[in-house]
């Protein structure tokens, strides 16, 4: 039976990949500070430590017998990173370090890397690939790229490190997110009968959470030594310019009115390749955002996730409410 530790496996992608390798049999740590307070699930082989990725003097034995480790932990996205920028680098490239240093110690070989497509930035309109230059346009992206670089100058031999540069996600996970463009695009439509574009024309790549974890399941179970350490993770079919997710959501749920912010710029766009991990892994994402649409909207209908407003589904919100302010300190 394969033991995985993930750490943020409370997280919005976490507490579904975790439920995901439960059911396939597999035994699952999850190692979380319950920053974001995503739940602990009771699924069969789950059990939870309670640590912070930084401090790995105080959850480094649970790696015992630990197949792979899966490093979802981080501040996550733009505005959350920009309320602390310190912690933020601490988190995630700091603890990026710390976690790898951990596996190395406990012989753990093999680690999975929770990127972003946001370290491209702004390319344009041209398609971009693995190899193509990254401009990252925050802390947040800055530290992934970073943290990548690290991660890739290890030796190979000691720790073999696997990438995923997810595009953004969508969906219903058991930790929801509404600070996710599809997401909460579709709740204000939903609750308040409108759906508001900013900027309109950029691109963006998106990735359904159920289909980020059958990514992260395929790159587990693949054994290849040869295996290629940085993969985008996403669906050609589904790089949208920002104004047709406008459209989708106003086709999909009646009455709802598109306002269009144009000067609302958005610094990120990108349009990005993701024909490698469907080629050699056989990634084929089985929803597309109108799913989520759906799925949402229904939800919402059935009266949850009316308090979709609510600080604790935006991690900048809830950076906000966490901040240390230094003068009452
Ligand atoms: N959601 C997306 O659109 C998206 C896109 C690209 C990449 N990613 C990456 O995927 C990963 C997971 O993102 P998510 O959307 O699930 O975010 P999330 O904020 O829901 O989950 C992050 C988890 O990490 C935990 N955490 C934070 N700091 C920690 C620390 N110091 N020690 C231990 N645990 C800590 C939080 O409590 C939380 O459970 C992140 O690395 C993120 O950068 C997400």
């Amino acid at each position: 039976m394969k033991k995985y530790l993930i750490t943020g496996g409370r997280g919005y992608i976490g507490s579904v990949l975790t439920r995901r390798l439960s059911r396939s049999g597999a035994q699952v740590v999850v190692l979380d500070n319950g920053l974001v307070g995503g739940p602990e699930l009771e699924s069969p082989g789950v059990t939870y430590v309670d640590g912070d990725v930084l401090d790995a003097a105080s959850w480094e034995k649970a790696l015992d017998g630990v197949d792979a480790v899966v490093h979802l932990a981080a501040i996550v996205g733009d505005p959350a990173c920009g309320v602390d920028t310190d912690t933020a680098w601490e988190v995630n490239y700091l603890g990026t370090i710390r976690v790898a240093e951990a596996c190395r110690r406990a012989g753990v070989r093999s680690l999975v890397f929770a990127s972003t497509c946001s370290n491209y930035g702004f390319t344009a309109d041209a398609e971009v690939d693995v190899w193509s230059p990254m401009a990252p346009q925050s802390v947040y992206a800055e530290s992934k790229v970073l943290s990548e670089h690290y991660l890739l100058s290890l030796p190979r031999e000691e720790l073999s490190t696997r990438l995923l540069r997810f595009a953004t996600i969508h969906g219903l996970s058991p930790r929801m997110r509404f600070d996710l463009a599809v997401n909460v695009m579709t709740a204000n439509a939903v609750e308040r009968g409108g759906v508001t574009v900013y900027g309109g024309t950029q691109w963006r790549p998106f990735l359904h959470v159920e289909d980020a974890a059958t990514a992260v399941h395929l790159v587990l179970q693949d054994g290849r030594r040869t295996a290629p350490s940085v993969y985008n993770c996403g669906f050609g079919e589904e790089n949208y310019r920002m104004d047709s997710i406008g459209e989708l959501i106003a086709e999909e749920i009646s009455g709802v009115r598109m306002e269009i912010l144009e000067e609302h710029t958005d610094p990120r766009n990108y349009r990005v390749n993701f024909d490698p991990i469907r080629r050699e892994l056989g990634f084929t994402p089985s929803r597309r955002v109108i799913d989520t649409v759906r799925e949402i909207r229904d939800a919402m209908r059935e009266g949850k996730y009316l308090d979709f407003a609510s600080p604790r589904y935006s991690n900048y919100l809830t950076a906000v409410a966490q901040r240390v302010d230094p003068v009452s300190a």
